[in-house]
């Protein structure tokens, strides 16, 4: 069995869920690392439709175990929603569900506080965040002090004891801010919470010792990145991310696995380039209501599964791609939605950036600077027939796998897989004939 990592090199929503779906029956665990409730998945099963954002989507797979690991930020509500949703969709999936104990969870203050920040942020300060308390829950837990895990849900009055001082701090500081600001009680928190923990007792658990000890005995594991990792906090295009390591570096600190052990890393690719919220996007086009961004984006139906927030789009960056696919270590690439590039009769890559009189190849890590950043294009030449009824490479026309091809040169590792759509059989194996 083997120990696998599906990690996004853009900036999200590259259709991760997919390769999940395709991989999941291989693994006997599902482990989400990072993130909570900012991701989302919209996963077809068995002709039912799913929207997951903190489950990890290959839950589906019935014989495989979801792990929330540690490095997982918590709205419990939302679990117990989306548990639901699976029921009645026909899947059972709470008995297969193991929620770290350490994983820290999201209070209705962390949406007040979230909401504060980004109005009061100066002009164009906002960051365009998902506004599910996933920053202000992270920064709580870098404090140390006014955070509460998934493990301290079992106990009332311990509880209470917790929140009473971390309630009253948030009230004055959010009040601080707006005066009309919302207050939240401690003793009406601590209840609602102690409950939730009641409804998820049997998976509360110690999860990095579960891997670890899963682990010795050789059962198969994937991991689940939620965003991408230009996202990413540390190697991303800070400030203009998220709160935790929307990269496979996050597996290690955020589920305990030591990484090394991983066999394989896919790392999941758009055949162009898609963002949502606020930072410099270098090949982002902004060619009007007839132009090719809002054909891509309508045809890739490119609005944001957690906020309904239309997705900039634009072009293909090979600058991120290689940028994201060595700090990830990617063993192999796959390119999704390469369908909607269909009846385009040219397509760009950005090979390089301009800026400040300069040729730069390699990512910068100053967003002032990636702001200024103009893409030095090359074009290639697009297709006009439909691709989604495509099953093997021979039945790609020559200019898509030329397209991929020369994506594999300017990233410098290979494209493994195409998709063509988002069933599970629109997944073309370049590389091998069976697939993973
Ligand atoms: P936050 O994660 O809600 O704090 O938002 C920070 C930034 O990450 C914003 O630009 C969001 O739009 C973006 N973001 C967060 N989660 C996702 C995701 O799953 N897909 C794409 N963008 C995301």
């Amino acid at each position: 069995m083997a120990f696998t990592c599906v990690v996004g090199l853009q900036w999200g929503d590259e259709a991760k869920g997919k390769i999940v779906d395709v991989l999941a029956p291989k693994h006997r665990y599902i482990v989400r690392f990072n993130g909570g409730a900012n991701a989302g998945h919209t996963v077809v099963f068995e002709g039912k439709t799913f929207k997951l954002s903190i489950l990890p989507t290959g839950i589906l797979c019935p014989t495989a175990i979801g792990v929330v690991g540690n490095g997982v930020v918590i709205y419990p509500p939302r679990i117990l929603e989306e548990l639901a949703q699976l029921s009645q969709g026909g899947v059972e999936a709470l008995d297969r569900l193991k929620i770290s104990n350490a994983a820290h969870v999201i209070f209705p203050y962390h949406f007040e506080q979230e909401r504060l920040s980004e109005t009061s942020a100066g002009n164009g300060e906002a960051i365009g965040t998902t506004g599910r308390g996933i920053g202000p829950c992270y920064e709580d837990k870098a404090s140390r002090r006014w955070a509460v895990r998934m493990g301290d849900l079992g106990d009332e009055r311990a509880l209470l004891a917790r929140l009473g001082p971390i309630v009253e701090r948030k009230n004055k500081l959010n009040r601080a801010l707006d005066p009309q600001a919302k207050e939240f009680d401690a003793a009406v928190l601590a209840r609602e919470y102690f409950e939730y923990g009641q409804k998820l007792k049997g998976c509360i658990t110690d999860t990095q010792t579960l891997l670890g000890e899963a682990a010795k005995k050789g059962e198969g594991m994937l991991f689940e990145a939620a965003q991408g990792s230009l996202l990413d906090l540390d190697h991303g295009s800070y400030p203009y991310v998220t709160s935790s390591n929307s990269s496979a570096a996050g597996i290690w600190s955020g589920s305990g696995f030591a990484a090394r052990k991983l066999d394989k890393i896919y790392g999941i690719v758009k055949a162009y380039t898609s963002r949502v919220g606020g930072g410099a996007m270098p090949t982002e086009l902004l060619d009007g209501p007839e132009g090719i961004g809002e054909r891509i984006r309508k045809i890739g139906r490119e609005f944001g599964t957690v906020t309904g927030r239309p997705r900039r789009v634009g072009w293909l960056d090979a600058v991120t791609l290689r940028h994201t696919a060595r700090l990830n270590d990617a063993d192999t690439l796959c390119v999704m939605l390469l369908d909607v590039l269909s009846g385009l009769k040219e397509l760009k890559i950005a090979v390089a950036y301009e800026v400040d009189g300069q040729r730069i190849t390699d990512f910068p890590t100053d967003s002032a600077v990636l702001a200024r950043c103009k893409p030095v294009f090359e074009t290639l030449p697009g297709w006009s027939q439909d691709i989604s009824t495509a099953r093997q490479p021979a039945d790609l026309p020559k200019e898509a796998l030329s397209y991929l091809a020369r994506i594999e040169e300017l990233v410098g590792r290979p494209v493994g897989v195409a998709s063509v759509g988002p069933d599970r059989q629109q997944t073309i194996w370049l590389k091998s004939k069976d697939g993973p």
